[in-house]
This record gives structure tokens, sequence and C-alpha cells, in this order.
């Protein structure tokens, strides 16, 4: 036997131990834990969770030989996250999910400090996964331009569970000369005969004075046979939008090109740009520039790393993470004390109307036995008591007041309130005071092109959406009300109808 097939054996041995090893672990933590979860008041029905500890960006969304797939960043090891996994779960018809053993776990020297986001390409019969193998090597280094080495990765799978062997794609060597360390989140399609593959990327820049001014940015690469790639276009802003992007996607809709993207550090305004990072599109259709038309995905405290994918029926179905990083010290979830943490949101329809994209639940949701309160649930002062259930309310006819919605009871409430051309969530009681149930959350608004007419709510334990004029604008927030402050009431000019399951 020669030398380099024995290291490569070793090697590959040495892989098989660490698998094994990481899946032991989270196996015996989600065993550990799994009743604390499963007790807890805040997990959610039809929205994706962690089976124990940590989620956040959803990953390598598909459908795949009639079955949905969502993969999904996973740190079943701690509460506060630190990666590692790319867990598994997968759905008939996208709310009711059934969960597997994590596919990918930080097993080869080039994903040792994490198996970061990514995306699949479903093609004869199937299944590729690309994602990024990040590295902080240990020691004293800024993890910008030293210390990260980030490499593009592959792998195919016959079922979606059973995963080849890593493939590596790309490394630092492939990026260009003013790109920083921080390349990741491959999103891969084909068009033609072509395979394109678009990255989110840190640009080095400087101010004028001289000082530093990273640039956000995406690459793409394309290639003939999904293994070997080339540089194709680099897009960065020659004027900083944010000094790096996340988790970009690229897709047509509707006949419009949409480039999607989580820009990081852009100031904070008071009708935008609320949450520490944004998540936005821009329909590349209207202009060169895609800062220009970036409008923000959603206006809630709790969205970011959003992902599309194409069902098999031709839909363009988003599924973000109802979550940021680095929130640590603006709120909390008071899941963590039952060893949970962060969720995905609903999938979501996508459609474009006059340039705009605009984002409904899956019509899945229709089928569901949804039925009316009963009696016993309403009270005389028209609150529902909603405790136990998931709430599907629609309120139509708004035009011409202030409607206003309140989950939770006076004092400790979120109120959705809307009026003419803005949406408002206000976790804030009538002093100005932060109720418990938001965890720290205040107030965001949004201003939309015209006047509310109309909202669907849908209210799933510890997850509300909002979802303004058929979708033109959503909200998304985590709410932390215990089971008997489960009200709702509704209040304003408009009228509407309530579905519970
Ligand atoms: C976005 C993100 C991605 C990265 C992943 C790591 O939330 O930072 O850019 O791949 O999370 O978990």
């Amino acid at each position: 036997m020669n030398q380099s097939v024995e290291t490569s054996e070793s090697r590959d041995a040495l892989r098989k131990e660490k698998r094994t090893e990481n899946l032991r672990r989270a196996a015996e933590e989600e065993k550990r834990m799994g009743r604390t979860v499963a007790g807890c008041p805040f997990r959610t029905k039809f929205h994706i969770m962690p089976p124990v500890g940590w989620i956040n960006d959803p990953n390598g969304l598909c459908q795949f030989k009639g079955v949905f797939h969502v993969y999904f960043q996973y740190s079943p090891l701690s509460v506060h996250g630190g990666g590692g996994y790319w867990g598994h779960c997968t759905s008939k018809d996208l709310l009711r999910w059934e969960y597997h053993e994590p596919v990918l776990t930080s097993d080869i020297p080039e994903d040792q400090s994490g198996v970061y986001s990514g995306s699949a390409l479903i093609e004869d019969g199937k299944m590729y996964l690309f994602y990024t193998g990040n590295v902080k090597l240990p020691g004293d280094y800024d993890y910008i331009d030293k210390g990260r080495i980030s490499t593009q990765l592959m792998v195919s799978s016959e079922d979606g569970q059973h995963m080849s062997e890593k493939k590596k794609l790309l490394g630092m060597e492939d990026y260009p000369e003013d790109i920083t360390a921080h390349v990741r989140d491959p999103k891969v399609w084909k068009e033609g005969d072509v395979y394109y593959m678009i990255l989110g990327a840190r640009a080095r820049g400087r101010e004028k004075d001289g000082s530093r001014r990273d640039r956000g940015g995406v690459l793409i690469y394309v290639s003939e046979d999904r293994e070997n790639w080339e540089l194709y276009r680099e897009i960065v802003p020659e004027e900083a939008f944010g000094y790096m992007w996340e988790c970009p996607d690229l897709f047509e809709l509707n006949g419009e090109r949409i480039l999607s993207y989580c820009p990081q550090g852009l100031e904070h305004e008071k009708e935008r740009f609320q949450n520490i990072y944004q998540s936005g599109y821009s329909v590349l259709t209207q202009a060169e520039d895609p800062v220009t038309s970036f409008t923000e995905w959603d206006m809630g405290f709790d969205f970011y790393a959003p992902q599309t994918f194409l069902s098999e029926d031709g839909r363009r179905i988003l599924i973000g993470w109802a979550g940021l990083p680095d929130t640590e010290q603006t709120h909390r979830n008071l899941s963590v004390s039952n060893g949970w943490q962060h969720c995905l949101t609903l999938p979501r329809e996508l459609t474009v109307k006059e340039g705009k994209v605009f984002q409904t639940p899956v019509r899945e949701l229709g089928s569901l036995h949804w039925q009316s309160p009963n009696p016993n649930e309403m009270k005389g002062d028209g609150t529902c008591d909603w405790s136990g259930r998931t709430v599907l309310l629609e309120v139509s006819g708004i035009a011409g007041g202030t409607q206003e919605i309140r989950f939770g009871k006076a004092g400790n409430a979120l109120t959705i309130r809307v009026q003419d051309d803005l949406a408002e969530l206000s976790f804030l009681d009538r002093d100005g005071r932060l109720s418990e149930c938001g965890g720290g959350r205040g107030r965001r608004i949004g201003r939309l092109a015209g006047p509310v007419r109309e909202l669907t709510v849908l209210a799933d334990s510890s997850i509300i959406e909002v979802f303004i004029n058929g979708g033109e604008m959503t909200f998304t927030t985590r709410i932390y009300l215990d089971r008997d402050e489960r009200e709702l009431s509704v209040s304003g000019p408009g009228t509407y109808s309530l579905s519970v399951i």
C-alpha cells in the first residue's frame, strides 16, 4: 500500500470517528433534554424549532422526490449557539415536520469550526448540498483578514439523509484579492447547462481619510460540472452598504431577477433597519445597483437569513430564521430556561406585483382543519382565550381608522396597531413600560406605500407572523405568554374572522 492511500484511509477513519462521536453527543443531549423541551409552553406546532438547543439559518431547502427537506444550522450542545451541525427535518405539507439525525457535523479539518450555511440542488434524482466549512485558528487574530479559513464544500445524497464524502470546491486561493476571509453561504442553481454559485462576502475598503471601512457584497462563480468553479462576477457596491453581506440568494420570480441578501452594519433609521442586522431584496431588473432598490423582507423583531427554493409545482417558497445573531444585549428568548431557543418562520409563497415581492403563508395552511373558537373560548368583552391553540386571524376593511389587535392581557401584551399607511408592533404598555412577554423587545414600525386595508395574523404559541395587504409587508416576532395569559382582542373598524386549531 503506498503512502498516499494509507494517509487518505487514515483520514477517512478519523473523519468517521469524529462524526460518530458528534452524532452520539447530539443524540445524548436530545435525549437528556427531550422531556423539558417537550413540556415547554412556548414550543411551536407548525414552525420548525430545534429538537434541543439552538437553531439559526434554514439551509438546503428543497423538495426532493415529493418530500420537503429543511436543513438548519443546529447547536444541540448549547442553547446559546456555537453550531457544529446541519439539523434535518422533512414534511409532506410544509407545516408538520419530522425530525431526523443531523446530516453534517464538523468532522474534517476544513469545517472544524463549523458547517456553515448553504443550499441544495436537485438534479437527476440526486441531491447535492453546498455549504461553507469554517475554520477559526486558535490565536490572536482579527478573524477578518487573518485567522479564518472559508472553504466551499459539497456532498451528495440519494435519500437526503445519508451523505457522500465531502468535496472541496473553493478555497481561500480562489477568492479575489480585495475579499477578506469572510466568504460564505453558497446558494447554487442551474440555468441551461451552467451552474451558478452565489456567495456572501466582505471586501476590504477604506474611507477617504484612510480608516478602514469594509464593504459587503456577493461573488458569483460558474461551473459546467458542479465541481470546478470559476469567478464570474463580483458585486460589491463602491459606497459601502454594510460591511458584510450574509446568506445571498438569487432567483427569478414572475420575470424579475431578485437578489436577496443580509447586510450587516447599516445605520438604524426610525422606520427602517431597526434590527441589529438586516435582510432584504433588490429587484435587479429595476436597477443595476442592487442597493437602490433594497427592501426589507420583514419589519418585525425576529427575522434573518432567509432562503428560497422552487417547489415541484413551481412555487418560489421562502423560509427565514425567526431570530437574529447577537441580540443578547437587547432582548431574550424565554424558552432558554427550557433548553431551546429560536425557530424558523412559516414557509411563505412569493410573488411579484408591480416590482414588489409579496409574501403569503403557503397555501397548505388553508388545508388544515381550522375551526371557529368554541363559545367557551369567547368572553363577554369580545376577547378570545387561545391557550393551547394556533390562531389564524383575518381582518379586512380596515381603511379609515385605527385597528388594534392585542395578544395577551393589558400590561403584558403585544399590540399590533395599524393606521393609514403605518403599521406598528409594540410590547410597550400604556405607560411605556416593556411587557414581560416580549423578553426586552420594544417597538417596530413599518410604513407601507398606501393605506393598510387588510391583515392576516398567525399565532403559533410563541411566534406571531403578520401579513399586511396580501403580504406587501410582514412582521415576525416571538412572544412569551404563559398559557393562562393567551388572550386575543380585536378592536377597530375592520371586520374579522377568527379560526383556531
Ligand atoms: C447567518 C450566519 C451565516 C453563517 C451561519 C453560521 O446567520 O452567520 O452567514 O453561515 O450563520 O451559523
